[in-house]
C-alpha cells in the first residue's frame, strides 16, 4: 500500500507521494519492497492513487529488473488501508497474502527469520508488535501476563499497551472474506485493526514480538523522515554495505544476473553513488 495523502508532510507531498521520497539514497518505497524480497515474495501489487502509480511505473517498471513481478492497481479515495485487501481481491484470492505500508521501514539481525517463520505460518494472521513511546498514533496490542493477545485497539485514545502493530501483516486465504464484512471506522476508514480483531475473535491471530535490537521507523512525520535518513546514512556509512538495495538482494536471491546488473548500472549515471555500490558487486 502505497496511497494516504501524507497531509504531515504538506507540501512537499502536494505533488508527489511520501513513499517516493529519499530516505537517504533510495526511494522509501525499496525499503518495504525489500522486505518482500527478502522473504522470497516475487508477485507484489502496487496500490497507490492514479497520479503517483504513473510514478512508481516508471520508477519501478514492470519489476523484471529486480526479478519481481509487479502489478499496479489504484485507490481512488483513501479509504483506508484494508479497502487495500478488496482492490486487490481478484488477484490474492484463495492465496496467502503479505500486506506492507509502503512508509514503515523495518531493520534488524533476525529479520529475515521473523520473515520466513510468518510467512510458513499456514492458518490464521500473522502480525508483529513493537514496543515504542508513543503508541497511541498507532494500532495496539494489549498482552495479558503469560504474554497472549488480549485486546486490540487502533491509535487508543488512552493508553492500553505500549506495544503498537508494525505495518506488516501475513494472511491466510480467508482475508478477502473477511474484509468484505468489516466496517468503516468512526474516521471513515477500513481499518486493518478490524482485519486483525477478526482473526483475533477466530482465535487464529498470530502476533510476533520484535524485540528491542530491531529497528522499526515509520516516517510519516518530518522529524521521523528525517531520523530514518540519519539512520540509515549512519550504517550504511559505516559498514559500506546498503540496506533496502533491490538490486543487490535481487541478485543474491539468483532472481538477477551479473548481466542484468550491467544493463541496470549502464542507464545510471558514473556519478551516482548507488550505481558505483552496483559495480562494486560485480567485482
Ligand atoms: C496504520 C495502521 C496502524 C498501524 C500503522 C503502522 O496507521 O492503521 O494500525 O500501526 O499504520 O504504521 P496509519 O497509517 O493510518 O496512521
Amino acid at each position: 500500500m502505497a496511497g494516504g495523502m501524507g497531509k504531515r508532510l504538506q507540501p512537499s507531498t502536494s505533488i508527489i507521494s511520501k513513499h517516493l521520497f529519499p530516505i537517504y539514497d533510495k526511494p522509501m518505497i525499496y525499503y518495504s519492497l525489500s522486505l518482500f524480497l527478502l522473504s522470497k515474495i516475487k508477485n507484489i501489487i502496487i496500490i497507490a492513487d492514479q497520479d503517483n502509480l504513473k510514478l512508481y511505473k516508471k520508477l519501478l517498471g514492470d519489476g523484471s529488473k529486480f526479478g519481481i513481478n509487479l502489478t499496479y492497481m489504484c485507490q481512488n479515495k483513501a479509504e483506508g488501508i484494508a479497502q487495500g485487501i478488496l482492490i486487490a481481491q481478484d488477484k490474492i484470492k484463495n492465496k496467502k497474502v503479505c500486506l506492507i505500508l509502503g512508509d514503515n521501514i523495518l531493520y534488524g539481525n533476525n529479520l529475515m527469520k521473523e520473515l520466513d517463520l510468518a510467512k510458513r505460518n499456514k492458518v490464521g494472521a500473522t502480525i508483529f508488535a513493537y514496543y515504542v513511546e508513543n503508541p497511541s498514533d498507532y494500532g495496539v496490542v494489549k498482552f495479558d501476563k503469560k504474554f497472549r493477545v488480549e485486546k486490540l485497539s487502533e491509535k487508543p485514545k488512552k493508553f492500553i499497551s505500549n506495544y503498537a502493530i508494525p505495518g506488516i501483516y501475513f494472511y491466510d486465504e480467508n482475508v478477502v472474506e473477511i474484509a468484505k464484512n468489516i466496517k468503516k471506522s468512526a474516521r471513515g476508514e477500513y481499518e486493518i485493526t478490524s482485519i486483525n480483531k477478526a482473526y483475533l475473535k477466530n482465535k487464529l491471530l498470530n502476533v510476533h514480538l520484535l524485540n528491542r535490537g530491531f529497528a522499526w521507523l515509520d516516517t510519516g512525520t518530518l522529524d521521523n523522515l528525517n531520523s530514518a535518513s540519519n539512520f540509515f546514512m549512519a550504517i550504511e556509512k559505516r559498514q559500506g554495505l546498503k540496506i533496502g538495495c533491490l538490486e543487490e538482494i535481487a541478485f543474491n536471491n539468483n532472481w538477477i544476473k551479473k548481466k542484468d546488473l550491467l544493463s541496470i548500472i549502464k542507464k545510471m549515471s558514473k556519478d551516482s553513488e548507488y550505481a558505483k555500490y552496483l559495480s562494486k558487486l560485480i567485482s
